[in-house]
């Protein structure tokens, strides 16, 4: 035994130089990983509110494209795109609301505005004429951000058009929307598009498993295209956010630290363009999608089980119940 230990002991004593070198390297390693993520961050989240976004966005074209453009997120870019001096083409399905958007646009910012009704649930054939309309318009900036969900509900009880409705939106839209966009792009050797996917897209959530699938989709789709383009000049962006407060949240949330206004959250994404590909777009949400990296998806599903099956048990009820009047099952996604 005592042989043994000595024999140990020596061999330890040879190679201690090697492992002090192996460990110093790790240290290093890690140390220097760590000192670039941190620039990063700062560089995406901290620097921009003080010098503004990496990117000049009025160089990359003389129109930014935005979809789903007449509330929440979507109309907080076209407004603070407008701010930067770019003309704003707004697509969404009111006319009247587009009309309203685009006029607060001009008057504000003293830009040129289009407005394009058109509902992105449509068949494949009727983007034939979106095309067309889009043709001619120097885009430098498409932010693809219309996107649709259901309330919380046991897949079997949403109905079939609300399902395909939801693929046909939040993929089809997108798809088609950078197709029309990317050969000007290509052409100029710039552009950027950012595809609003959604932190539910890189963590399943019950109950919304079509809405957080799609977003999966949208969000491999972009990192796909950066490999494709990135090398062309086009910054090509895969937004994943958390909460944010619009028509899309319950009503009563409030404003918090986790949680922003859209204006807010827009501002912050903005900065991170040219920074990160693919980003929750706000420091508060890279907090939130590291802690939950660390869970597993059922470690992170027990953690939200209560609110996620509260909210399923009162939409099931809500179904059930012949006397109230729940637009959200018919679905605002299957008005045109
Ligand atoms: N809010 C959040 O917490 C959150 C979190 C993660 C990701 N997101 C994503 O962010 C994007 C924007 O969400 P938001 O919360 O800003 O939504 P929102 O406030 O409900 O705004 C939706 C916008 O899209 C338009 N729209 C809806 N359905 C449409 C359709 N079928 N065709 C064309 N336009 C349509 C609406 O205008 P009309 O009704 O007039 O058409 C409106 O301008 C979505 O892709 C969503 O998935 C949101």
């Amino acid at each position: 035994m005592d042989d043994l230990y000595t024999k140990v002991l020596s061999a330890y004593e040879r190679s201690s130089p090697v492992l002090a070198v192996v460990g110093l390297a790790i240290v290093l390693y890690h140390g220097l990983r760590w000192l670039g993520s941190a620039f990063t961050m700062f560089r995406a989240f901290v620097a921009p509110r003080f010098v503004g976004p990496v990117v000049n966005f009025k160089q990359m074209g003389e129109w930014a494209a935005i979809t789903g453009a007449t509330d929440g997120i979507g109309k907080c870019y076209a407004e603070q795109l407008a701010e930067k001096g770019m003309n704003i083409i707004l697509l969404s399905r009111n006319p009247d609301k587009l009309k309203r958007v685009a006029t607060e646009i001009e008057e504000r910012f003293r830009v040129k505005t289009k407005i394009v009704p058109f509902n992105f649930t449509n068949p494949l054939q009727k983007y034939e004429a979106l095309k067309t309309t889009l043709a001619g318009y120097d885009i430098g900036v498409l932010v693809n951000n219309v996107g649709i969900s259901h309330p919380s509900l046991p897949l079997l009880y949403v109905k079939d058009q609300v399902i395909e409705d939801m693929i046909a939106c939040n993929i089809r839209g997108a798809i088609q929307m950078t197709k029309f966009v990317l050969p000007g792009m290509v052409e100029k050797g710039r552009g950027v598009i950012i595809n609003n996917a959604s932190m539910l897209g890189t963590m399943p959530l019950p109950y919304l498993s079509t809405y957080s699938g799609t977003k999966a989709c949208l969000d491999f789709f972009t990192r796909g295209l950066q490999n494709e383009f990135g090398q062309k000049g086009i910054i090509i962006q895969s937004l994943l956010p958390f909460w944010v407060i619009t028509n899309m949240v319950p009503k009563d949330w409030k404003p918090t630290f986790f949680t922003p206004l859209a204006d807010d959250y827009v501002r912050a994404a903005l900065g991170t363009v040219g920074v990160l590909d693919r980003t929750t777009g706000y420091f508060p949400h890279t907090i939130q999608r590291w802690l939950f990296s660390k869970l597993s998806d059922y470690q992170h599903y027990m953690i939200m089980k209560k609110a996620l099956e509260e909210a399923r048990d009162k939409n099931v009820k809500d179904l059930e119940n012949p006397n109230t009047q729940a637009p959200a099952f018919s679905n605002s996604v299957t008005k045109s």
